[in-house]
């Protein structure tokens, strides 16, 4: 179970590894790293080195946090995530989250890599939150001992930063940058979506369709952190003429479109 001293003794390893106050925090989807070339890197720290962290077991996520400096701010960054469908609880994978935020983070950006259900989406293309549908069958805050790290009864009306988020579609506009607005469904995986299911996602009001960025968004709003997600569609998922999932397509098309997601997220910054 996570606690206070759990997350106290994460935060004295990285301040001894001269992690000191960040202000953004950044989550870095799967297949997404190339933002890390292009920023002045201070630090990298191994996600095992650091005590009571998850270890990230699928192998294309290399796990480490990197402390760096974009744009004069400091940064911290989480390349390489946890995801539920690796066996992690909800809270193993939010446990960065709360590390963060006790390093003083107070912004956070969350990038994936995801389907889209909204047919007028194409490949390539990137979404901006404007809201979640939970459906990995669980929740961060589900059990017994979350009441000493923050309210249980977490208000989800408005989930994603609205100030944050007028900036980013602004910066969009401004770079020539198509940026989709939407609703993410958030499923277990790790297999893909039948052809029923792409249906009712679409009948449930869903944009795009992932397996991941959730947990971490109703953490940060538990500990009141303005967020804001973002994903690069990597597939088009239109139940009437499905084809194979090609996993080495999805990792190419996040390639592909990262340069904007990083032109997006260092003007934010
Ligand atoms: N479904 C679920 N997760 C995904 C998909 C998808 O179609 N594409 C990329 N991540």
């Amino acid at each position: 179970m996570t606690t206070n001293e759990h997350i106290l003794e994460s935060v004295a390893y990285l301040n001894s590894k001269g992690v000191d106050q960040p202000e953004v925090g950044i989550i870095l989807g799967t297949g997404l790293g190339q933002l890390i070339h292009e920023i002045e890197v201070l630090e990298k720290i191994p996600y095992e080195f650091i005590p009571h962290f998850p270890v990230s077991i699928v192998d294309f996520h290399k796990g480490q946090l990197i402390f760096a400096k974009i744009n004069g701010r400091k940064v911290i960054i989480m390349q390489g995530r946890f995801h539920m469908y690796e066996g992690y609880k909800p809270e193993s994978i939010t446990y960065p989250v709360r590390v963060l935020h006790a390093l003083g983070i107070s912004s956070l950006l969350i990038s994936n890599a995801a389907g889209a259900v909204n047919l007028s989406y194409k490949k390539g293309e990137l979404m901006l939150f404007n809201d979640h549908i939970n459906l990995l069958g669980g929740s961060p805050l589900a059990y017994n001992g979350v009441e000493h790290l923050g309210n249980r009864f977490v208000d989800m009306s408005a989930p994603y930063d609205f100030s944050m988020s007028q900036r980013l579609k602004q910066t969009a506009k401004s770079l020539n940058i198509t940026l989709h607005e939407g609703v993410y469904a958030a499923v277990l995986g790790p297999q893909l979506e039948t052809r029923a299911e792409y249906r009712m996602l679409k009948i449930l009001g869903a944009d795009a369709v992932g397996m991941s960025t959730v947990p971490e968004v109703i953490v940060a709003n538990q500990l009141k952190i303005p967020v804001i997600a973002l994903s690069i569609l990597t597939d088009v998922c239109d139940p009437d003429h499905l084809e194979p999932i090609n996993i080495p397509d999805i990792m190419a098309q996040a390639a592909k479109a990262e340069p904007n997601l990083i032109l997006l997220f260092k003007s934010l910054i």
